[in-house]
């Protein structure tokens, strides 16, 4: 097959690639290397069946020419991180609308069949854990940025699937809850690579709010392999909204102790109110929790990676980094 990769040189993006290449796919992507970096692609670069475009998913006419060589596209270009929305939040909104809009036209032009990444955080405020993809969802105002990811990617989803049920084009959406995994850039407010980098340099471990906020953390290989087997089913998944996540549930609190004992680090742990992290009158979710019984029954698919599996991988990843970069 022959697959657009939109966001490729990002973080699930390369992973992706590593799979799909593996398995004997041709695969182009689109990226501005603006979260996404030429590293995590430099090992495919020489490979036949690898190909890039650095350049906007607005550019359409790239978009255009790429997607008329695509038989798939899997559309992860994004603005992502809660710091990054928070900061600029006209950015967000416009690569995240603009740009899905972009690649579902491009699409339905060559009937490529279509991923659309969106986000746990469209779920919002919403209390009803385990979540499921036909809860209602509760989002914050608009007066606060934060929420415009939430927005934006909620539009995305409503014009992938109004691309399958208006134009029949086999579009299916996927919900990522918290992905982690080797290669995954703290920059942007990522919790993870962010505590293990701290740890490894026995810096202060940083927790914003009072750390009993929980999470569930998905082994980025087990996202790949959802977006696989999705990829390969579209008659039965088009016009489906997919949660994936695990379902493995740790406070912050709990997360920092277990990167604490993992890592021998000597570091201390600050606590950071959300006013002083992000900005005043940030709101976070409590709990974020995917039911994911849905994608069970689709693909058969169950997270094969628990926590410590994940955070050995991300520390592995992390510490190379450090002794390459020292
Ligand atoms: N990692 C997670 O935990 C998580 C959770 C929920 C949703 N998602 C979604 O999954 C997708 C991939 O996320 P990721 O974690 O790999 O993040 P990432 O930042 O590593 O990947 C996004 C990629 O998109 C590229 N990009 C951004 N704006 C662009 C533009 N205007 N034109 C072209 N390329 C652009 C970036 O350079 C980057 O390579 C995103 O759509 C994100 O919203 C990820």
């Amino acid at each position: 097959m022959h697959i657009l990769i939109t966001g490729g040189a990002g973080f699930i993006g390369s992973h992706l690639i590593r799979n799909l290449l593996g398995r004997g796919d041709t695969i182009a992507i689109l990226d501005n290397l603006s979260t996404g970096n030429f590293d995590n692609i430099r090992e495919f670069v020489g490979n036949p069946r690898f190909s890039f475009a650095i350049d906007e998913i607005h550019n359409t006419l790239v978009l255009d020419r790429l997607a008329s060589q695509a038989d798939a596209i899997v559309h992860l270009a994004a603005a992502v991180g809660v710091q990054l929305v928070v900061e600029r939040p006209t950015e967000t909104i416009e690569t995240n609308v603009l740009g899905t809009h972009a690649v579902l036209t491009a699409a339905r032009r060559y009937r490529c069949r279509t991923l659309i990444a969106s986000t746990s955080e469209v779920y919002g405020k919403g209390v009803s854990i385990p979540f499921r993809e036909d809860d209602d969802l509760l989002l914050g105002p608009s007066s606060r940025s934060r929420w415009s990811y939430a927005a934006s990617k909620l539009l995305d989803e409503f014009l992938g699937l109004a691309a399958y049920n208006e134009h029949g084009l086999p579009v299916t959406v996927t919900r990522f809850f918290n992905t982690v995994g080797p290669g995954q850039t703290g920059r942007y407010g990522m919790v993870v690579p962010r505590l293990v980098r701290q740890a490894l340099r026995h810096e202060p471990l940083t927790i914003y709010g009072d750390g009993e906020q929980s999470r569930c953390f998905c082994h980025v290989s087990d996202t790949v392999r959802a977006l696989q087997d999705l990829l390969d089913r579209p008659e039965s998944t088009a016009g489906e909204i997919y949660n994936i996540g695990s379902g493995q549930e740790v406070t912050i609190n709990q997360l920092v102790q277990n990167v604490i004992e993992r890592t021998d680090t000597t570091s201390t742990i600050k606590y950071v109110p959300y006013n002083e992290a992000y900005a005043p009158g940030f709101e976070d979710m409590r709990r974020r929790v995917p039911d994911t019984t849905k994608l069970n029954q689709a693909i058969g698919w169950k997270p094969t990676h628990d926590l410590t599996k994940i955070l050995d991988d991300v520390i592995a990843y992390e510490q190379t980094r450090l002794t390459t970069t020292t």
